[in-house]
């Protein structure tokens, strides 16, 4: 049975976040090696993106390799890279057809050259595509993002293009990877583990959580649809009160 999506825009997140973890544990539960569990993590992607841009989400930001994964053993992180660029080509026809644009956050220099060529490609490829930004989250650690804003920062402040008194949260947020981005809405994490492991961490300010004990590879859109009407029912407060959150609800066109 596949659910129906509830199609109330208002609640429905326009930046949706997930860390897709748990291929390791898939692929040793099938007892298979824990690349062909990655390898099922990408199918697991598309399935989501496809989903995701056909009910209107706008940003959908995703944790493919942290920072950290570089420690990984290095078949694994070599696993990941070819996978990465076996994958991207291989995705094309399908950000094409649902309109999506390919793009990417985290310290892309050290990725593998063919890795970085093939990415920047097909981010140039899916550059005219409005449906949808999907942004695959690479090398990336929300530690270094903050330390290279607070140096993007201080050499204007060096160079005298600002002062002190500029620098403020918009200032901060121009100069983060997700440049651009409202913050998301929502942030699911898959595997069953309740941790934000270094991710988007100015972003997810106001973020509501949502964890799942589905292992990547087996997530699906109907997992998604059930994410996304728990998300429906809970209310941001936002710092105020239920009272003043019903109020404005009243007063919405
Ligand atoms: C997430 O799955 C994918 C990456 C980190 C690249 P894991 O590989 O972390 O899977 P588990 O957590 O070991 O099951
Ligand atoms: C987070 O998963 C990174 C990705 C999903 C790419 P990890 O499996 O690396 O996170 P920890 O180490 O369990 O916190
Ligand atoms: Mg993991």
């Amino acid at each position: 049975m596949s659910r129906k999506p509830k199609t109330n825009k208002k609640h429905l997140p326009s930046h949706l976040a997930i860390i897709m973890d748990g291929n390791g544990r898939w692929a040793k539960k099938k007892g298979y090696v824990r690349s062909i569990g990655h390898k099922n993590g990408v199918d697991a992607l598309r399935e989501i993106t496809t989903a995701c841009a056909e009910i209107g989400i706008k940003f959908l930001t995703v944790y493919a390799f942290s920072t950290e994964n570089w420690n990984r053993p290095k078949s694994e992180v070599k696993a990941l890279m070819t996978l990465l660029v076996s994958s991207l080509k291989k995705e094309l026809k399908t950000l094409m057809k649902n309109d999506v644009r390919l793009s990417a956050i985290g310290d892309i220099s050290l990725l593998p050259a063919k890795c970085r060529r093939e990415l920047l490609e097909v981010m140039d490829m899916t550059k005219d595509n409005q449906r949808m930004v999907l942004s695959l989250a690479l090398s990336y650690s929300s530690r270094v993002e903050m330390v290279q804003c607070m140096k993007k920062i201080g050499q204007k402040l060096l160079e005298n293009q600002i002062s002190i008194s500029d620098i403020d949260e918009a200032l901060v947020r121009n100069n983060l990877f997700t440049f651009g981005m409202p913050d998301p809405d929502l942030l699911i994490r898959t595997g069953g583990e309740q941790r934000v492991s270094n991710y988007l961490l100015w972003q997810i300010a106001y973020c509501e959580l949502y964890f799942s004990e589905k292992l990547w590879p087996e997530f699906t859109r109907e997992d998604l649809m059930i994410a996304l009407e728990d998300f429906e029912q809970r209310e941001r407060r936002f710092g105020k009160t239920s009272e003043q959150i019903a109020q404005e609800e009243e007063t919405l066109p």
